[in-house]
């Protein structure tokens, strides 16, 4: 079946961004947003599952006071690789009232998936700003630009250090291309 588990049409290719650039980009992120919400509580709203790998990292090289809710969005049906448009927005967890807000995600598209989350946490929240790792090039604007940016990358669909295809990959600690089996690497 096409994407099933061992008969996928794809397989993983090269790295793009290695595990000790991830790293030391991480390590520079978490100063970054401490410096900007110095002396400040915040409520780091990380958007299930793709951030997971990035926010545990990212929040150990940060000292401020802090909150974490998890937000369970989805917009790439299984074994896909195109956007399904309009990302679903599970149920919102209660982000304390007036707190200031970072959302983080693993990867910035069409910019969809954030620009839903902004609007969603601007009805409480005292401040949002949002945080990817990854934004990816793009020619169509974006109706949202992230204040923190990991790395930029091409538009090659990746996996790895959290990002996922159909569920899969997100173990692999170097980020990764996804390419059509048996294309040379
Ligand atoms: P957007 O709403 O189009 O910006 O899509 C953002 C979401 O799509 C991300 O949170 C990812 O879950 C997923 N996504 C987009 N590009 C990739 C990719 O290259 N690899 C894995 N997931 C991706
Ligand atoms: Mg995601």
């Amino acid at each position: 079946m096409d994407g099933s588990a061992g008969e996928s049409r794809y397989d993983v290719g090269r790295v793009m961004v290695a595990r000790q650039a991830i790293a030391r980009r991480v390590a520079e992120l978490g100063r970054e947003i401490s410096d900007a919400y110095a002396g400040r509580e915040l409520t780091i709203a990380a958007v299930l599952t793709g951030s997971l790998i990035f926010l545990a990292d990212l929040i150990r090289h940060m000292p401020n006071r802090m909150r974490i809710c998890l937000i369970t969005v989805s917009s790439y049906p299984g074994a896909s690789v195109e956007s399904a448009g309009s990302p679903r927005l599970g149920p919102m967890p209660d982000l304390p009232a007036g707190s200031d807000v970072l959302i983080l995600d693993d990867i910035l598209d069409s910019g969809q998936t954030l620009a839903a989350l902004v609007a969603r946490c601007r009805l409480t929240a005292a401040s949002v700003r949002t945080c990817v790792l990854l934004k990816k090039k793009r020619k169509i604007p974006r109706p949202v630009q992230p204040d923190f940016v990991g790395f930029d990358i091409g538009e090659e669909f990746v996996v790895g250090y959290g990002l996922d295809f159909d569920n899969l990959y997100r173990n692999l600690p170097d980020i990764r291309e996804l390419r059509p089996r048996g294309e040379d690497a």
